[in-house]
């Protein structure tokens, strides 16, 4: 695997002091990371839609320092210093430090903020990390400004995986795959592709409806649940099954098979909570109304002739999914009936987005 193309060639000129901010989005995987191996190699392919509305904002202000053993930073979450964040942002930095050199001769400020609710469940590493990999690539293009727009946003999404393996996927958009797959061109273990196929038109603007059933923090961690596929009794049928999936979903995403998708999605969230339920240790991140949810989302499909479906990540939120034709008539469902399911009624709208923009 070739890493060397991420190690600067040239130490450059330094410069005192300089600031960049970047808004990163979420996404949400339509055929799920699920198992990976060091040093955050997937052990499947996956694709996802990158969202617009649930996103980081970042601003890491760099002011040059004698060179230091090890990253210096200062961390601000919505504005108050988070001591708790610093390890897993510490963590990062060590390890993308052989491909940042730099970054040990800069005192940095970091500053992020997330658009939506603090601790709603909604999974913030892929926004958080993929937002600092952002910046700390205007950085490396301020001083080496020969980089092309199309090594920074590559590498980008190889420093962010390596903080968080969805976190490749947040750089652009509207949909990316990571992972190495023979049916997609481009594809790497390394970093995240935009999707390289022309997109059937019923998938753009592809709405997403995020129910925030429960805001609590998980019982288990993302990274801990990716770790009891090591011994998984299941898992090499999982990532042979995922990546054949993921050939079914490019197929569907350029013919516009909307029955197939929704199958095909839904089959998706289904298979990712039963890998918890039968880990060893197992665990449920599901909650009875995540349950109740996912049924009224199927008579409704059926009752309505709709093509509305859900999907799941780690833990007890539902993505609801559909076309944007369907907007109102779904909107209103979500308001009516759904929101009955939802902590303190709380959901957020959204919709496929295009990744990274400058803040
Ligand atoms: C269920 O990217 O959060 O959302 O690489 O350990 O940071 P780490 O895990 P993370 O895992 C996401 C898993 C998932 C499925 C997906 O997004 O593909």
């Amino acid at each position: 695997m070739n890493t060397a193309e991420f190690i600067p060639k040239i130490r450059s000129e330094k410069i005192e002091e300089i600031g960049f901010t970047w808004q990163t989005p979420s996404n949400i995987a339509l055929v799920k990371y699920w198992g990976k191996s060091d040093p955050q190699l997937p052990k499947n392919a996956s694709i996802s839609f990158t969202l617009n509305n649930c996103h980081t904002i970042t601003t890491i202000d760099f002011s040059i320092q004698e060179s230091a053993p090890c990253a210096d930073f200062d961390l601000f979450f919505e504005g108050k210093e988070k001591e708790e964040f610093k390890p897993k942002i510490a963590g990062f930095f060590k390890r993308v430090e052989v491909y940042c050199p730099y970054i040990l001769d800069y005192k940095m400020v970091i500053n992020s903020e997330n658009s939506f609710p603090h601790s709603s469940g909604i999974a913030s590493s892929a926004s958080g990390l993929s937002a600092i990999a952002m910046c700390l690539m205007r950085l490396e293009q301020a001083l080496n400004p020969r980089l092309t727009e199309v090594y920074i946003i590559k590498k980008a999404s190889f420093l962010a995986r390596l903080g968080s393996g969805s976190a490749s996927r947040s750089i652009e958009g509207p949909l990316v795959v990571w992972g190495k797959h023979p049916k997609i061109a481009g594809s790497s273990d390394l970093f995240g592709v935009q999707f390289p196929y022309k997109v059937h038109p019923v998938f753009q603007n592809y709405q997403d409806a995020i129910l925030l059933v429960d805001k609590g923090e998980k019982q288990v961690s993302s990274t801990l649940g990716h770790n009891l596929m090591h011994k998984h009794p299941f898992a090499e049928n999982r990532f042979k099954q995922a990546n054949e999936n993921l050939s079914k979903m490019s197929e569907i995403l350029q013919n516009g098979q909307l029955e197939e998708f929704i199958g095909l999605v839904e089959s998706e969230a289904l298979t990712l909570h039963a890998m918890m339920l039968t880990s060893a240790p197992y665990f449920i991140l599901m909650k009875p109304n995540t349950l109740e949810i996912i049924h009224k989302i199927w008579e409704f499909r059926a009752a309505e002739n709709s093509n509305i479906c859900f999907t799941l990540d780690a833990g007890a939120n539902v993505h609801v999914l559909y076309p944007f034709s369907e907007k109102e008539k779904v909107n209103r469902f979500i308001e009516s009936e759904l929101a009955n399911y939802c902590q303190k009624k709380q959901y957020i709208l959204d919709a496929v987005g295009f990744g990274a923009k400058k803040g």
